[in-house]
C-alpha cells in the first residue's frame, strides 16, 4: 500500500502548530485548511493531462490540461468538512460526494446513514478526507461505499494516521493511496491517537 507522511517543511511546521491544544477554533480551523491543500497537492501529483493546441499571443500554442472526468472529494462527516475548502482552493472544480457513517450499537460496526456521491465514479480519481485515519473502522466502511458505487482510484489525505490503522486498511484495501502529515504513535484504550490532536471533529467546530 503506498502510504506517504508528507516530508515538506510546510507540513511538518503547520503539523506541529496542530498539536498545540491552546489554538483557538479558527486557528485549528485555518491549519486544518491549510494542511488540506498542501496535502491534495501532493496526492494530485499523479492526475492524468492531455496536451491540446490553443491560441496563443504569438500563434497556436501546445498546453496540457487535466484528462479526463473531474475529481471529486469524499469528506466524511464531521471532521472531513474541516479540510474541505483547503482542498478546494487547490481544486475549485472538483465534484463533491459527501458520506457519514456511524456506529451501530450491537455489531460496533460503522453504517452509512448519508450518502450522496457523484455519478461516473468510476471514471474519476476519489480523494477522501478525513483529518484522523484512527481505528480505520470509518475509512474502510467508506472505501467499501466507494468501490460498491464503482470507483477505481480512491486515494486518502489525513492530518494524522495511527499504524493500527494504516496496518488494518492495507489488511483489506491495499490499493488505497495515504497520504497524511503526520504518523502518530499508537491508539489509546478509547481509540484515540497518542500524541494525536485531541479531538479533531470538537477543535474544527468548536463542540469542545
Ligand atoms: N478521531 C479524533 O478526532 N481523534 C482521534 O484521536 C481519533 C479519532
Amino acid at each position: 500500500m503506498k502510504i506517504v507522511e508528507a516530508r515538506h517543511p510546510l507540513v511538518r511546521h503547520k503539523i506541529g502548530l496542530l498539536r498545540n491544544p491552546e489554538l483557538s477554533t479558527r486557528e485549528f480551523r485555518e491549519l486544518t485548511n491549510e494542511i488540506g491543500t498542501l496535502l491534495a497537492y501532493e496526492a494530485t501529483a499523479d492526475l492524468p493531462t492531455e496536451t491540446v493546441t490553443v491560441p496563443g499571443w504569438a500563434g497556436p500554442v501546445a498546453v496540457e490540461r487535466l484528462a479526463g472526468a473531474k475529481i471529486t472529494l469524499v469528506p466524511i462527516l464531521r471532521a472531513g468538512l474541516g479540510m474541505l475548502t483547503g482542498v478546494l482552493d487547490l481544486l475549485p472544480s472538483a465534484r463533491v460526494s459527501v458520506v457519514g457513517l456511524q456506529r451501530d450499537e450491537e455489531t460496533l460496526q460503522p453504517v452509512p446513514y448519508f450518502e450522496r456521491l457523484t455519478g461516473r465514479l468510476e471514471e474519476r480519481d476519489t480523494l477522501i478526507l478525513d483529518p484522523m485515519l484512527a481505528t480505520g473502522g470509518t475509512l474502510i466502511a467508506t472505501i467499501d461505499m466507494l468501490k460498491r458505487a464503482g470507483a477505481k482510484r480512491i486515494k486518502g489525505i489525513f492530518l494524522v494516521a495511527a499504524p493500527e490503522g494504516l496496518k488494518a486498511l492495507e489488511a483489506v484495501h491495499p490499493d488505497v493511496e495515504i497520504f497524511t502529515a503526520a504518523i502518530d504513535e499508537r491508539l489509546n484504550e478509547k481509540g484515540y491517537i497518542l500524541p494525536g490532536l485531541g479531538d479533531a471533529g470538537d477543535r474544527i467546530f468548536g463542540t469542545r
